[in-house]
């Protein structure tokens, strides 16, 4: 593992241009320079190289990379080798560090991967085994299921796993620091877990970083216990099943997240590959990044009892964070997969869980209103305190409209007044204390319409004008004077900041207007910053946009104007809202217009 600070430390500090001239010869063309690509079968210089974005790019064969990356492939070496190669060109020796890092990280992995096999052996060749075989099987897991998960035994021997790896030569003091076992009071070491089935938790690769062992006797002690968290086992990461489930998530772009690993297991049996399960947790931050990099369509399979409900709230108010709004199923009767299994086997169970996905707002909305009772006006009010809190975080106005109607239906009262209530809890709730000159607390609205949704379009019309901009000195003027004095939404900082960092650029630096070195500049300093880097180098090799399409950034621009309308429109509808009474006048003549466009 390098860290990444030292890569980037490689590509600011090198020559990219004088790396690659030692592996080719390189001409000078303007401010870049030009080489015939060793990547493909290249006949004219086709790629060109450049210290100013520290990036090599072909556009024949559409090879590009930074430094590392092109020793890595011309040397046909690993991307660390090559880091390691190139370090030492610029003073740094990270090759015994780092690999004795590495080294490390192989090493206890494969204890894990050992202490799985011993588990395992010991579920199929002991005793105790066909005891626990027995509670497997009788819990539907099949012996095909038991490899596939590699479920396996701990005995109950107080240091069988310790006893089995040290023999394999591996050291005490990494057994410790996997959790695998512990010294107790008369300094002895024994096992963490005894008497247990075992379930490895994999990494998003498929490398074993931890366990959970679940009870199978009559016992008094919890009913699963983890591994602790560990140089390898971080819980707030791992998805039980991730590593198996990608490729079916992949195929079939969708995805399911189960409450506990052994709905992911009763799934399966059910023909669902595409499961996966936190462990015990709630979902961060980290599960959702890994989920997204497999599909953004997600189904929330968790218990219809309180604990369910909580953690689908949680899990859509977070998911919403990022414009997604997941399906749901909720299993009747408080069933978990597992138990629904064994009552109705598992084709239904597959049937259900393919025919009753809804979005998940549906789902909280039925639960709410199962508890009802219209003749209690206590119920009545906590359901409309339990729909009016989750409809709040939709970011979408026609969902909360759909939601509202619905709940006026299902009551029996008025839209309208109905619709006040939503404004005045919400707002209610939301109030922040302020204090005024004459020292008496006010309370002041805080009732917000939802965001203006930032839609693809939108986002790829700014990444259009922003590389018109960085090229095109008048396009940006453009830009700017149809833009004044609008801020960014949330959604959009990357992009806003991109163009004002252009716009500063000019102002420091008048002589650069409409010259040649505009863009060269813009460009360098743009791609100096960590956080544009990436997003610019995107851009700026997308073949797709092209610089010379004025309609384009016309097109582009006027889908902008046209966005920043709606935003402006519903900042206006929101001081009306908050009772600001010239808000009026600014809306009728933003009215006019829009009208006007
Ligand atoms: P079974 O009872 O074996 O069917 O498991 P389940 O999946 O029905 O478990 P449950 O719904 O009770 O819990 C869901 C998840 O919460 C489990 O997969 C565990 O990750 C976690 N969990 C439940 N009980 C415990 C416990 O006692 N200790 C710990 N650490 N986690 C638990
Ligand atoms: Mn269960």
């Amino acid at each position: 593992m390098i860290p990444g600070n030292i890569r980037n430390k490689i590509i600011q500090d090198l020559s990219i241009v004088e790396v690659v001239s030692e592996y080719l010869p390189l001409t000078r063309k303007g401010n870049s320079y030009f080489g015939v690509c060793p990547f493909h079968d290249d006949k004219n210089p086709s790629m060109s190289v450049s210290d100013s974005v520290k990036m090599f790019n072909c556009f024949s064969c559409n090879t590009k990379g930074n430094v590392i990356t092109f020793v890595a492939k011309y040397e046909n070496i690993s991307y660390d080798q090559a880091t390691i190669k190139l370090a030492e060109r610029i003073g740094l020796k990270i090759s015994a560090n780092t690999s004795k890092e590495a080294l490390k990280q192989e090493r206890l992995e494969n204890i894990m991967n050992e202490a799985a096999k011993f588990y395992s052996f010991y579920l199929k060749n002991s005793d105790e085994g066909t005891e626990a075989l027995k509670y497997l099987h009788d819990r539907g897991i099949s012996d095909e299921i038991i490899e596939k998960f590699r479920i396996g035994l701990a005995p109950s021997l107080s240091d069988g796993l310790y006893q089995f790896l040290i023999k394999k030569g591996f050291s005490e003091l990494d057994l410790i620091e996997l959790g695998l076992v512990k010294q107790g009071e008369n300094n002895k070491i024994h096992d963490i877990f005894r008497i247990r089935v075992m379930f490895p938790l994999a990494s998003n690769n498929g490398k074993i970083v931890g366990f959970s062992g679940r009870i199978y006797t009559v016992s008094n002690q919890a009913k699963y216990i983890n591994s602790n968290e560990n140089v390898l086992f971080h819980k707030g990461e791992v998805l039980y099943n991730m590593h198996n489930a990608a490729l079916f998530a992949r195929q079939l772009d969708k995805i399911y997240l189960f409450e506990g690993f052994m709905d992911v297991i009763a799934a399966y049996r059910a023909g669902i590959k595409n499961g996966v399960a936190t462990m015990g947790t709630a979902l961060t931050k980290e599960h959702i990044a890994s989920i997204l990099s497999v599909t953004k369509n997600i189904v929330l399979c968790f218990d219809g009892d309180e604990a369910g409900i909580k953690a689908m709230r949680r899990s859509a108010k977070m998911l919403s964070s990022y414009n997604i709004i997941p399906e749901a199923v909720v299993l009747p009767n408080n069933q978990d997969p597992d138990e629904y299994i064994k009552e109705y086997g598992a084709k239904q169970l597959e049937a259900y869980l393919i025919s009753k996905a809804k979005p998940v707002y549906y789902w909280l909305y039925k639960l709410a209103y199962d508890k009802v009772i219209k003749s209690d006006i206590a119920s009545v009010e906590q359901f409309k305190h339990t729909v009016f809190e989750f409809i709040n975080e939709i970011n979408q106005e026609t969902i909360i409209d759909y939601y509202l109607n619905q709940m006026a239906n299902d009551l029996g009262i008025d839209i309208n007044s109905l619709k006040k209530d939503f404004v005045n809890k919400i707002g209610k709730n939301s109030s922040v204390e302020v204090n005024n000159p004459t020292n008496q607390t006010n309370t002041v609205s805080q009732v917000q319409l939802a965001e203006v949704p930032i839609t693809k379009a939108v986002r790829r019309a700014y990444q259009i004008i922003i590389k018109h901009c960085i090229y095109n000195h008048n396009k940006l003027n453009k830009y700017l004077a149809h833009t004044q004095d609008f801020f960014a939404g949330s959604g959009l900082v990357l992009e806003f900041s991109i163009i004002q960092a252009i716009e500063t650029e000019v102002l420091i630096n008048p002589k650069l207007l409409n010259t040649s070195k505009f863009a060269v500049h813009n460009i360098s300093v743009l791609c100096s910053d960590e956080q544009f880097k990436e997003y610019i180098e995107n851009i700026i090799n997308d073949k797709f946009i092209d610089i010379s399409n004025d309609d384009d950034f016309e097109q582009s621009l006027n889908l902008i104007i046209k966005f920043i309308k709606k935003v402006k429109t519903r900042d206006i509808k929101n001081r009306i809202i908050r009772g600001d009474d010239s808000a009026i006048n600014d809306f009728t003549a933003s009215k006019k217009d829009e009208n006007n466009l």
